[in-house]
């Protein structure tokens, strides 16, 4: 198969890359080296050849040039994290949704029909609680005022009590609580709109919180892990907010890799206007003060220090069933959480915007 990988020279654009290539597929990256994940003067990488085209996705020539001869796309080309402030907006919604548009509408026009999105957890926004009281409720933004208080769990609506987590499925109503989490769930109904529309078949993987080797070192767009791995890597111990009881699924990027791949050999030959939504999640939810003592303990370096400080939007627990994945396409983890931190703690991360070697 011959795979158009958006976002290739990303941190898990790469390692799909790699998955596929030793699988023996072909793969065409597309990725316009944004100075925010790569920082700037980022150069094609040596020996990348004709297969890596520097181009954004909003180019349609390029993009129309790239799919020649494609089976299938793998779009993962998207700006992440939660950004500096607002200003950022425009260009979320343009690199996300208007790159997702063109590359959709350009994909229709070569007779494209197979596509595997990047998709995230966050479009959920908080996970799964059940109230002892209530059964399962859906708490709304935490009060700036609880948090202040050092009242981090959310309370059920109705009654007050304290929620306790659950894992979410994929059929959970979707609520998402910023602009990367917005443009994350409109690529989704862009991808299912186009499937409808074109006959073709579309899968979105909602990963969970991605780590590994080729992380972008801290920057306002990178995860916790890359954060705390950074402190690290200064000598520095890891900053944990709240009270480090946050719980979330992390999943190697070696697994989320393998996701895609046997996510693009489901989806060709899929039933025709599809469009299927798999959580990506190891199945093993931590809190964050664990991950951060796992990597601070592996790392041989100062202990976490927990802060309480909190970031208004921060969700306190999302964790994943990923049941459906695994039932349907095949996939499991094979990186369990103590192994792959510890390999995470030892292995260098990439050199992004404005930020010294060390
Ligand atoms: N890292 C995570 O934990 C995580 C979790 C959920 C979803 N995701 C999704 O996974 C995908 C890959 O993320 P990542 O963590 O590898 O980030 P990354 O920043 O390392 O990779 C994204 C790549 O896309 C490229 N890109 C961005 N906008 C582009 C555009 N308009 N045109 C062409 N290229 C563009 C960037 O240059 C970069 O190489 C994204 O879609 C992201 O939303 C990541
Ligand atoms: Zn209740």
């Amino acid at each position: 198969m011959r795979v158009l990988v958006t976002g290739g020279a990303g941190f898990i654009g790469s390692e799909i890359v790699r998955t596929l290539v030793s699988a023996g597929h072909e793969a065409v990256v597309l990725d316009a080296l944004l100075p925010s994940a790569h920082g700037a003067g980022a150069a094609v990488p040596p020996g990348a050849g004709s297969g890596f085209v520097v181009a954004d996705v909003r180019d349609r020539e390029a993009v129309d040039r790239a799919l020649c001869g494609i089976d299938a796309v793998c779009h993962q080309a998207a700006m992440v994290g939660l950004g500096k402030d607002f200003a950022d907006a425009p260009d979320y919604v343009g690199c996300n949704d208007l790159g997702t548009a063109v590359l959709l509408a350009a994909m229709a026009g070569a007779g494209v029909r197979n596509l595997v999105l990047a998709g995230s957890m966050v479009v959920y926004g908080e996970g799964r609680y059940d109230c002892p009281l209530h059964g399962p409720v859906r708490p709304g933004p935490r009060a700036e005022a609880d948090l202040a208080e050092g009242r981090f769990e959310p309370r059920c609506p109705s009654c007050g009590t304290e929620l306790a987590p659950g894992l979410v499925g994929e059929d959970a109503p979707v609520d998402p609580r910023n602009v990367y989490a917005t443009t994350k769930l409109a690529q989704e109904h862009l991808a299912s709109s186009w499937a409808r529309a074109t006959g073709g078949s579309a899968v979105s993987l909602r990963y969970h919180n991605v780590y590994g080797p080729g992380m972008p070192r801290d920057t306002p767009y990178a995860g916790v892990a890359s954060f705390f791995r950074s402190a690290l890597a200064r000598g520095e111990a890891p900053r944990v907010f709240e009270d480090g009881g946050q719980r979330r699924d992390f999943v190697h990027v070696r697994d989320v890799a393998a996701a895609n791949a046997v996510a693009l050999e489901a989806v060709v030959g899929r039933g025709p206007g599809t469009f299927t939504a798999y959580n990506t999640g190891s199945g093993q939810p931590h809190t964050i003060g664990e991950m951060a003592a796992a990597l601070a303990s592996a790392h041989g370096g100062p202990a976490p220090v927990v802060t309480g400080e909190y970031r208004l939007g921060d969700v306190r627990h999302v964790t994943a069933d990923s049941r459906r994945l695994r039932d349907e396409l095949g996939w499991k983890p094979a990186v369990g959480f103590a192994e792959g931190m510890a390999r995470f703690a030892a292995a260098p991360l990439r050199e992004a915007a404005g930020v010294g070697a060390g």
